[in-house]
């Protein structure tokens, strides 16, 4: 399939989704703060938000996994004239390393944690690369009631859009896992409601002291959870 269907099928599906997650997250993010966006995608949102984010000056790092979504990244970072402040690599999250001496205030994931086999892998990797006092956003569609209707539905709905839109995730057990992690929930703000009893939250976490790295109980985190190795990068900078 050709990087413009895929572009313009992938605006299709999710720009409404996209709009409200870097409206409330970019609005939410203080001047200067330095994001990684984990699953940046095509960076459509670009073209609504250039303005915010260099009246912000505000410093991301962009990681996906999709290079077509990557290249038309690359092409609205260029357009709009924001090289100084995006940085687009080609890395999977389970095998990025942030740039030497790098730390982020904000962990962005923006629709894309429900994409992960072992998100309690990926969680354990990113929480090293957090500033003291860092913040995780997740946006993501929550769902209140289960349905195995919906549990079968969403992860074929790749087959239809070609966009991943990854499993199903209810409040009760997202909430339950960043219990379990000792995330403390600073910010929980409903969006907007969808079909099936779904809502666009934005949820912001907090690490507890206790599992920021260096401490003691952040080495015994969830022992069940494989460490990832980390590999030679398989990916970069995309320039
Ligand atoms: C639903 S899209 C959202 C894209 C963008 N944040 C937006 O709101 O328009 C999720 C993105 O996560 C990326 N992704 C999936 N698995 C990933 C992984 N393991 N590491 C990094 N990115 C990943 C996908 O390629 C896709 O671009």
């Amino acid at each position: 399939m050709s990087k413009l269907l895929r572009n313009r099928l992938y605006r299709f599906f999710i720009h409404d989704a996209t709009f409200y997650c870097y409206d409330n997250c970019l609005n939410y993010f203080p001047p200067q703060s330095v994001v990684l966006d984990v699953g940046i995608g095509n960076c459509t949102m670009i073209q609504d938000f250039h303005p915010l984010i260099s009246d912000k000056k505000l410093q991301i790092h962009g990681i996906d996994i999709n290079r077509h979504y990557l290249s038309q990244c690359g092409d609205m970072i260029h357009r709009f004239h924001l090289e100084n402040q995006i940085h687009i690599y080609h890395e999977a999250v389970e095998q990025f390393r942030p740039p030497a001496r790098c730390a982020y205030d904000f962990i962005l994931f923006s629709m894309s944690f429900m994409l992960f086999q072992n998100q309690q892998a990926v969680l354990n990797r990113v929480l090293k690369w957090l500033k003291p006092g860092g913040r995780l956003v997740f946006f993501q569609t929550m769902f209140l009631n289960h349905s195995r209707f919906l549990d079968f539905l969403k992860p074929k709905l790749v087959y239809l859009t070609t966009v991943n839109f990854g499993t199903v995730v209810y409040e009760d057990q997202f909430k339950d896992f960043l219990r379990q992690n000792e995330l403390r929930v600073i910010e929980d703000k409903m969006i907007k409601k969808e079909w099936y009893r779904g809502e666009y939250r934005m949820i912001v976490a907090s690490p507890s002291r206790a599992m920021m790295p260096g401490t003691a109980k952040a080495v015994s985190v969830q022992p069940s959870a494989p460490e990832i190795q980390e590999e030679p990068r398989s990916g970069g900078r995309v320039p």
